[in-house]
């Protein structure tokens, strides 16, 4: 690989991207290696990049050289630095070809990482490791995949693909099957379903995408550029803060319990900054599955509207089902919220079925950016989705038990098995998000990894790489799979634990 061109970090550079990273109780040089290689898993170090000589990081960080030649060692062992005679340490593998055996890393957090430089440099985030190169749970016998938050297909699907084959397709074989603004039966049944959950929604404040990912990604397009400030919930989507970074946002961390976003921390922010939207996913929040009440949907788009501030919300997790309530918009002016939803998690993600409920005018420029990339969505998963919008509440009820069953079954295996770890029962939702009683989860990501269990360390789903000692554990998994990957989770944490466990303090206070 020609590494010629790419970028080069000195020291003061690469010190700020890491911000405070030696604050945890493992040694330094594991710390700081854990912490070059969420940035780099993270995309904010990319490919080729030259890191600083080990002399020069150690003269800028006042540390021994020792710890930072270990740190570099490290990053060397799990194959995320090369280091060659003449060109210094250069962040591996820029390669090509997402095929590339040469250029797989070990498995764990910094899975087989073959991106190219640009893919790194768009903001991708691990999420987009995962999926271009974790097996599914069905191809997978030895390794327990908890970072799914997606179920297969529920059942009667495949039934209503036959039928759908059976009964419209010849109807739609007829036209030429370009629809920028998608299927006019499905944006019917969008906004059925939107105003049967609480939103009064027309057709034509509908707009058809790529699953909710391409909805988020068209939505940043159109409302951000960079420097944009946005208001966002932290922990959060993932794939929201990829599309965030990739547009060059600047992203306005706001904490949040299982109500949701803290509404005190968000005025805070609205007092001294003018965030362009705020990003938010109301119900059974990725990755705590918290969901916000009524009241604070209605002070939220108060809120908003007062600031001259859009809101994003993105309603994926949830796809009908009783007590929840209206979305943000349903409490808000016209036009001041913008809702995303799709039929990934009720439905198939397979189906690649998202939404966009926006005013006619902002429709109508993102529906412009959409066409420019994809010229419309399939006809054929469209037709589908008309099907099982049709049955929405059941689809939705069905997910959302299957979901409960899942974490139940997550929860109890955690209270058996690992009774230390702080793991909140979510109110909905197809993840966990669980706390190390000590440790770095990244570390640990790369540990349970070795032991044939795949998760998430909290840093990636939080806009400013937070929550180094949580986990994400997604609970897609079949119950009995889920049960697994916690015994091995438990395996690798009495591997893990007894070299991180302090000594007793023989300090005496009166
Ligand atoms: C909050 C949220 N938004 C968007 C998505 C992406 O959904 P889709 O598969 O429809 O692109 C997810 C999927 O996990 C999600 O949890």
């Amino acid at each position: 690989m020609d590494v010629k061109g790419l970028i080069e970090l000195d020291a003061p550079a690469l010190a700020a991207l890491l911000g405070h990273w030696s604050d945890g109780c493992d040694p330094l040089n594991e710390q700081l290696a854990a912490r070059i290689g969420q940035a780099i898993d993270r995309g904010d170090i990319a490919p080729g990049t030259r890191l600083p000589s080990e002399r020069d990081m150690a003269r800028h960080l006042g540390l021994s050289r020792t710890t930072i030649v270990a740190a570099y060692d490290r990053l060397r062992d799990a194959s995320m630095v090369r280091s060659r005679q003449g060109s210094g340490t250069r962040v591996a593998p820029p390669a090509g070809d997402l095929d590339d055996a040469s250029a797989q890393r070990v498995p764990g957090l910094f899975q087989p990482f073959t991106l190219t430089e640009r893919h790194a440099r768009s903001g991708l985030s691990p999420m987009r490791h995962s999926l271009l190169h974790e097996p599914g749970p069905s191809t997978t016998e030895d390794v327990v995949t908890l970072t799914m938050g997606a179920l297969p297909a529920p059942p009667g699907l495949h039934e209503l693909i036959e039928q759908t084959v059976r009964e419209d397709l010849p109807r739609l074989l007829a036209d030429y099957g370009y629809l920028p603004f998608g299927l006019p039966e499905l944006r019917e049944a969008i906004a059925g379903y939107l105003t049967d959950i609480g939103l009064v929604t027309g057709p034509d404040e509908v707009l058809v995408t790529g699953g909710a990912q391409q909805a988020i990604h068209l939505v940043v397009g159109e409302l951000a550029a960079p420097g944009t400030l946005v208001a966002i919930e932290d922990p959060t989507f993932l794939g929201a803060v990829d599309a965030l970074r990739a547009a060059g946002a600047r992203m306005l961390p706001i904490p949040l319990d299982l109500d949701g976003m803290q509404l005190e921390a968000l005025r805070r922010v609205l007092r001294t900054t003018a965030p362009e939207f705020i990003y938010v996913v109301p119900t059974f929040h990725n990755p705590t599955g918290a969901v916000l009440p009524a009241g604070s949907r209605r002070e939220l788009a108060d809120m908003a509207d007062a600031h001259g501030t859009l809101v994003v919300e993105d309603l994926t997790p949830y796809l009908g089902g009783d007590g929840i309530p209206a979305p943000i918009a349903a409490y808000a002016r016209p036009d001041r919220v913008v809702t995303i939803g799709s039929l990934s998690k009720g439905g198939w993600g397979g189906l690649r079925i998202g939404w966009i409920r926006a005013s006619r005018q902002l429709l109508r420029r993102i529906t412009v950016a959409k066409t420019v990339q994809d010229h419309g969505s399939s006809v054929l998963s469209q037709a589908v989705a008309v099907r099982v919008l049709e049955r929405a509440a059941w689809f939705g009820t069905h997910a959302e038990e299957a979901a409960t069953e899942r974490r139940e079954t997550a929860l109890q295996s955690f209270a058996d098995l690992l009774p230390d770890w702080h793991v909140p029962r979510p109110r909905g939702g197809l993840s966990l998000w669980a706390r190390l009683p000590y440790g770095d989860a990244s570390t640990f990501t790369r540990m349970a990894a070795d032991h044939g269990v795949l998760v998430r360390p909290g840093p990636v789903a939080s806009p400013q790489g937070a929550f180094t000692d949580h986990l994400r554990v997604a609970v897609g998994e079949h119950p009995d799979r889920l049960r697994i990957g916690v015994e091995r989770l438990a395996e690798t944490w009495a591997a893990y634990e007894p070299h991180r466990r302090r000594a007793p303090s023989l300090a005496v206070s009166v």
